[in-house]
């Protein structure tokens, strides 16, 4: 009889989509030393408890964010307890942030439908959103181009757009910029499609992305974990990595944003296949990584690579992998700190400034690293809204806001490369 049930339980799942968080809670857990972070970790890494880490601890000892599964909640509150380690519970009902979501979404969709116009506002399946890039690249066909630079492991395409005023074929200087390496961050995804949108409609309007395009292509791409993306909508709203599969373990996925040829398998990645920071196997081993890669290096002229992350509101620049200083160091801070002045001055949201390392923490085998330490000289990594109340699950009414002050900071790096072209 109980097997009976539970088998009838798992049928029950499977069909039901999406795997469900019932009970499930973020907690946010302060920790002020490395000794509190050890003990934390301990933890974290217990493999019974099933923790997910949202917000790692950082070198500034900014607090931790963990999802804490319902069977969890006791073991976990009187481990905290008893190593003192103060907490609060950030999201106290995981699962109806996620059907909010979801019925957003649904709702959504058949409005679009109905109405045959993509709503901004709103998060999107992927085919909706490469269906937009192609409306914008068809309204526009002699600014924009819609161009397949690969496939994922599940082999999906993969679409960036591009910008581009030049006539003939000389390849002029160029912009990267980058979202959605990491699917669960669904704002990145959103931001980079309303900004693709705001360059056709600025362009020829405002002066500054005008004389941008004047010299430079800037090529984006807003899915660049397809699978994972999918994933996201289609079994566990909260997956991070690609969806590879690893000999030899029963574990799916690599850390996109450690698979990149900069000191790869050094410090703030792991060589455990079930790790949310597994770096996979060798460098470049995940195809969408190695798409961008031979993209970027067979084009020749990249100057500015941004990525695109959520969330903690953080504007970074090389290093993640070391805390040396990068040679550029000084005038990437400059920048990053006029660009987050920029957008806070729409309305007030502030960023943190710094190098990757030491502003949160080592991160070896990342985007920006690479682009960094192969002559992309402007790279920038943003983690955009929020600090952690709704953390990965923003809100579809913050998507425009986001994406609106986010536009003014992109604006001021990518003015600054247009007048310090190398
Ligand atoms: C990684 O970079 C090193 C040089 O730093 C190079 O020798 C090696 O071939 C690269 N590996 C891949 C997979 O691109
Ligand atoms: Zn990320």
């Amino acid at each position: 009889m109980k097997w009976l049930l539970f088998f009838g339980a798992l049928i029950g799942l499977s069909i039901c989509g999406r795997e469900k968080f019932f009970g499930d809670q973020v907690f946010r857990i302060n920790v002020r030393n490395g000794d509190e972070i050890s003990r934390l970790s301990q933890l974290v890494n217990s493999d019974n408890l099933k923790l997910n880490v949202w917000k790692s601890p950082s070198t500034f000892s900014r607090p931790v964010d963990v999802l804490v599964p319902s069977i969890s909640l006791q073991p976990v509150k009187s481990f905290l307890k008893s190593q003192g380690l103060e907490y609060s519970v950030t999201i106290e009902d995981l699962q109806a942030l996620l059907d909010n979501e979801d019925e957003e979404m649904q709702h959504n969709e058949g409005q679009e439908r109905s109405s045959n116009n993509f709503n901004y506002g709103a998060y999107h399946s992927l085919e909706a959103i490469y269906h937009e890039m192609d409306s914008i690249a068809r309204d526009v066909p002699d600014l924009a181009s819609r161009v397949k630079i690969g496939h994922s492991f599940e082999n999906r395409p993969m679409y960036v757009l591009k910008f581009s005023t030049a006539k003939g074929r000389r390849r002029r200087p160029a912009i990267w910029l980058n979202a959605g390496i990491h699917s669960r961050e669904w704002i990145s995804q959103a931001t980079a499609i309303w900004t693709a949108r705001k360059i056709v409609s600025d362009y020829g309007k405002d002066p500054a992305i005008t004389s941008i395009l004047q010299k430079m292509d800037i090529f984006l791409l807003p899915v660049a974990n397809p699978d994972g993306y999918v994933y996201t909508q289609t079994q566990n709203r909260l997956w991070r990595k690609t969806r590879s599969l690893s000999p030899g373990s029963h574990c799916v996925g690599a850390d996109p944003n450690r698979n990149w040829n900069a000191s790869f398998a050094g410090e703030g990645a792991s060589d455990n296949p079930c790790s949310e920071i597994y770096h996979g196997p060798h460098p470049n081993s995940e195809v969408e990584v190695k798409s961008v890669v031979d993209f970027i290096q067979e084009h020749g002229n990249f100057k500015c690579f941004i990525d695109l992350h959520s969330y903690s509101q953080l504007l970074m620049y090389p290093y993640g992998y070391t805390v040396k200083k990068a040679p550029d160091a000084d005038e990437l801070d400059q920048v990053a700190r006029r660009a987050a002045k920029a957008l806070a001055s729409l309305s007030g949201t502030t960023y943190q400034v710094g190098p990757t390392c030491t502003t949160v923490y080592p991160a070896s085998g990342s985007s920006v690293d690479w682009a960094y330490d192969n002559g992309i000289k402007y790279a920038f990594t943003f983690e955009l809204r929020d600090t952690g109340h709704y953390g990965f699950l923003l809100p579809a009414n913050q998507i425009i806001p986001t994406a609106e002050e986010t536009w003014l900071g992109l604006k001021t790096i990518m003015e600054h490369v247009r007048d310090n072209l190398y």
